[in-house]
């Protein structure tokens, strides 16, 4: 295809695509580490990293091999018949999550479904709630994806508005409230409680200390399970391999996705230990790509970057400078209100109070400035680089936030 403008390449995906989503007006062509290139060839610092899929950096040169060399052999199966790479991923992420099976999907909402069947299934077959009762709890401003019974959960009507009638079986409630927590365990018929552990697209919500063990000791208390979406801030990104691993929270079902394979394909995870992962048997659940060789292999290496590199410790460091720097701004910032996040997922709020598309225009400022980053919820911008990032290039990007900032005060 020859080399196609900016200009055109909008205008293609405004007649041709669906309006499905609201995009900064950037055409992006080319990606490398913490950086993006425009079809004009202007250089930016990725601060969404795909919605934190891109932890490892883009193309990161060890994944893109293992993805070229599997995608020379054998793409796809199906789970009609074995392969051999699914096993040998199999071992190694369940070593390194330390659980006694996994269960591999493609997109993150898929590995929140299947997780929601397992509960159910466990619900049925191991704790003795009747046919059809199974209830699992939410919490208020949970995002896990788009389909059916993701909207059905959430209370956002942006999700769920237009989209009814919805599943049942579902009850939402308080996020960081172990007291209503404790209240909805009394029905003997919820199987589990799913939660985020940092609440990535309510705009990075991060709950008091305690909040997760708290639910691992009431999910025991009660014979609950405690299913945790990592699918946003796993994998390094919150400074620790999972944000579950800063208390002692072990979730009973773990869902991973996005970073799983650094961007570069949809691979999803579901762990658990034997106890829950049986219920399921031969043809009650799958999916046609899951579990296909090229994204077990791209996701075995995915892992292997993460720990070869040390990037959750990285995170952890990053986030400290980024985190000290943004609060000393926002001492003085007449927009800049609030900082808050853990490791390198993090977000500053601006006052919106005048203007309610502030923060969507400061977005499009820094784009301009050669920062690449997004509004979640109207008035939170989020600020979540690849974990590769060091401190001079933060420090810069900080510089790069500031000035973009302080000029519309
Ligand atoms: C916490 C969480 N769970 C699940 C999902 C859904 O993942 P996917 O878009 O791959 O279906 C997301 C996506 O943003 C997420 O942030």
């Amino acid at each position: 295809m020859s080399k196609i403008s900016s200009k055109y390449a909008i205008e293609l995906e405004d007649k041709y695509g669906a309006h499905n989503y609201h995009p900064i007006p950037v055409v992006l062509s080319k990606g490398e580490g913490i950086h993006l290139w425009d079809l004009e060839g202007k250089k930016y610092f990725d601060f969404l990293s795909s919605y934190s899929a891109v932890n490892q950096g883009h193309c990161h040169p060890k994944i893109i091999k293992s993805l070229n060399e599997q995608s020379k052999k054998l793409t796809l199966t199906s789970r009609a018949f074995y392969n051999d790479v699914l096993g040998d991923f199999e071992k190694f992420i369940t070593e390194l999550f330390k659980y006694d099976k996994v269960l591999p999907m493609n997109t993150g909402v898929e590995g929140g479904e299947t997780a929601n069947k397992l509960a159910r299934k466990w619900g049925y077959e191991k704790k003795g709630i009747s046919e059809n009762k199974a209830k699992i709890i939410f919490a208020n401003g949970n995002f896990w994806g788009r389909t059916l019974a993701a909207i059905s959960t959430s209370d956002d009507p942006l999700s769920y508005k237009g989209f009814g009638p919805y599943m049942p079986g579902y009850e939402i409630i308080p996020y960081n409230d172990l007291e209503s927590l404790e209240n909805s365990l009394q029905d003997p018929n919820v199987a589990a409680f799913m939660v985020e552990p940092i609440q990535g697209e309510a705009g990075v919500i991060v709950p008091d200390e305690g909040y997760l063990s708290g639910i691992r000791n009431l999910c025991d208390k009660y014979n609950v399970l405690f299913i945790a979406d990592e699918v946003q801030t796993g994998i390094a990104r919150t400074g620790k391999m999972l944000a579950t691993d800063f208390e002692d929270a072990r979730p009973d079902i773990l869902i991973l996705g996005k970073a799983l394979s650094g961007g570069v394909l949809p691979v999803s995870a579901v762990l658990a230990d034997d106890e829950v992962m049986m219920c399921i048997k031969p043809g009650e659940h799958g999916s046609t790509f899951g579990g296909n060789p090229l994204s077990c292999a791209v996701a075995k290496t995915a892992l292997e970057v993460v720990e070869e590199e040390s990037l959750a410790k990285n995170a952890a460091k990053m986030g400290e400078v980024f985190r000290g720097r943004m609060q000393k701004f926002i001492e003085f910032s007449k927009l800049a209100k609030i900082v808050r996040g853990k490791g390198l997922l993090n977000a500053i709020v601006i006052d919106s109070s005048v203007e309610s598309d502030k923060a969507w225009n400061i977005c499009l400022k820094l784009k301009d400035n050669g920062l690449l980053a997004k509004p979640t919820h109207g008035n939170i911008i989020r600020f979540a680089p690849p974990l590769i990032i060091n401190q001079q290039e933060i420090e810069e990007c900080c510089n790069i936030i500031e000035t973009t900032i302080k000029s519309f005060e």
